[in-house]
């Protein structure tokens, strides 16, 4: 089955109001009558194929046939003539180039590396709950802890010097601030890009048992430049800054709308692993879907997706596909096959950050409820919510304790 013009629709992917836990609900729809259907997302932009099941977004995911490469015609982007990433940037690139920045550090993100981040993460956290505690009774949670938190464990991850966590964190929350002009993002990420380029040469001179100190290895070998290496680090701070901090605060709302379960965090290690697993694929923040270009002739279903068309998966939509999931608008923190999820993505691109992304949150939030039993939003005040950014999630978070 080919395009048919004539049936094409106009799709937002904003959530309603009343909702914001939820996808809109007209992916429900979607998944029924049209799986995967060209579906017009961006006003005067060439239009995608929206793939909105489980199944067909593994498939597509793990094709060979997909590109993740902006630059290529045909991949869907909001704005024409998106600039190109720099290589460092690996989620936007192919193989081979994606390849080799991805195996670089792989190891970074295996079990035990990722374990000897978990008592500097429990430090860090006691550092923000107490800072945040000790300033009254009330606070925005956003601000007070969920975005900190993980840019300073990303400073732990790189070898960020502890004198220059200030510097490191109030640049990279600029990045992500919904108030801040396009200079002020732009003069920030200049200055962490020159702060890591020189921390690379510091650490290539004084190598110490960090990320950095084995990305100068790399570029000691040659395997790429001190530029690619500084653009590493930041696109590590830039995948991991705002996500987790996105599922920090909607993890807490969708535990405060679902008290009941609370008792599901305190279980076991088992269980506690389990009701992360299902907040992340019940709350899905990559809710913008993920964007690749078809290489070459792809069929999923009975749909042939030809070579130069863009396709945008919907994870949010994937993640409450009820052929896979029961009952799937429902949070349940005991749910057996919670860990099928597509959170993360699926295929070459899976998010190689999801060991430390799992790690924060089974401290954060079990601990957060632990320490503030009357954790609650203030009355009478809102919460607000990013709805244009790629990972959705709270702007701002008024609670109470
Ligand atoms: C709950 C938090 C997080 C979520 C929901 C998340 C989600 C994702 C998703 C959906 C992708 C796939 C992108 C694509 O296929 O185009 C991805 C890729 C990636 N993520 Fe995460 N992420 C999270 C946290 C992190 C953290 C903490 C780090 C590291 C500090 C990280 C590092 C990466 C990297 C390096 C990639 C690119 C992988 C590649 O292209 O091979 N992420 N993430």
């Amino acid at each position: 089955m080919s395009e048919n013009k004539s049936s094409i629709k106009t799709l937002s992917m904003t959530r309603e109001a009343g909702a914001p836990l939820d996808p809109p609900s007209q992916y429900a729809g979607l998944r029924q009558e049209a799986p995967i259907s060209r579906v017009s997302v961006w006003a005067g932009r060439p239009t995608p194929w929206l793939v909105t099941r489980w199944e067909d977004a593994r498939t597509v995911l793990a094709s060979s046939g997909v590109s993740s490469l902006s630059t290529r015609p045909g991949f869907p982007t909001a704005v024409e003539n998106a600039p190109a990433m720099p290589p460092g940037y690996f989620f936007g690139q192919d193989n081979p180039v994606h390849d080799t920045f991805r195996r670089a550090l792989t190891r970074e993100f295996m079990v035990k590396r990722v374990e000897a981040l978990r008592e500097p993460t429990v430090r860090i956290f006691d550092q923000l709950l107490g800072g945040m505690t000790d300033s009254g009774g009330s606070a925005d949670l956003v601000e007070a802890v969920a975005l900190p938190l993980p840019s300073l464990v990303i400073c732990e991850l790189l070898g960020v010097p502890y004198e220059e966590h200030d510097f490191f964190q109030s640049h990279s929350k600029i990045l992500i601030d919904t108030a801040a002009t396009g200079e002020e993002k732009a003069a920030a990420h200049g200055a962490l890009g020159d702060y890591l380029e020189r921390l690379v040469e510091d650490k290539r001179r004084k190598p110490e048992d960090d990320l950095v100190s084995r990305l100068g290895e790399h570029v000691n070998a040659g395997t790429f430049s001190v530029r690619d290496a500084a653009d590493l680090g930041a696109f590590l701070l830039f995948a991991g800054h705002e996500t987790t901090a996105n599922m920090i605060g909607l993890g807490v709302l969708a535990l405060l709308e679902h008290p009941e379960q609370l008792p599901r965090l305190y279980a076991g290690k088992a269980e506690l692993a389990n009701a992360v697993e299902e907040l992340l694929r019940y709350l899905t923040i990559a809710h913008m879907g993920l964007s690749r270009v078809a290489t070459e002739d792809i069929t999923v279903g009975d749909i042939t997706i030809r070579a130069g068309e863009g396709v945008i998966i919907l994870l949010n939509s994937a993640n409450r596909d009820a052929d896979t999931f029961d009952d799937a608008d429902t949070l349940d923190l005991a749910r057996v096959n919670a860990r099928q999820h597509l959170a993360f993505g699926y295929g070459i691109h899976q998010c190689l950050g999801q060991p430390l992304a799992r790690m924060e949150l089974q401290i954060v939030l079990p601990e957060l409820f632990r320490r503030l039993p009357n954790l609650r939003i203030e009355p009478g005040r809102d919460v607000t919510f990013k709805q244009s950014s790629a990972a959705y999630g709270p702007s701002f978070m008024p609670i109470t304790w």
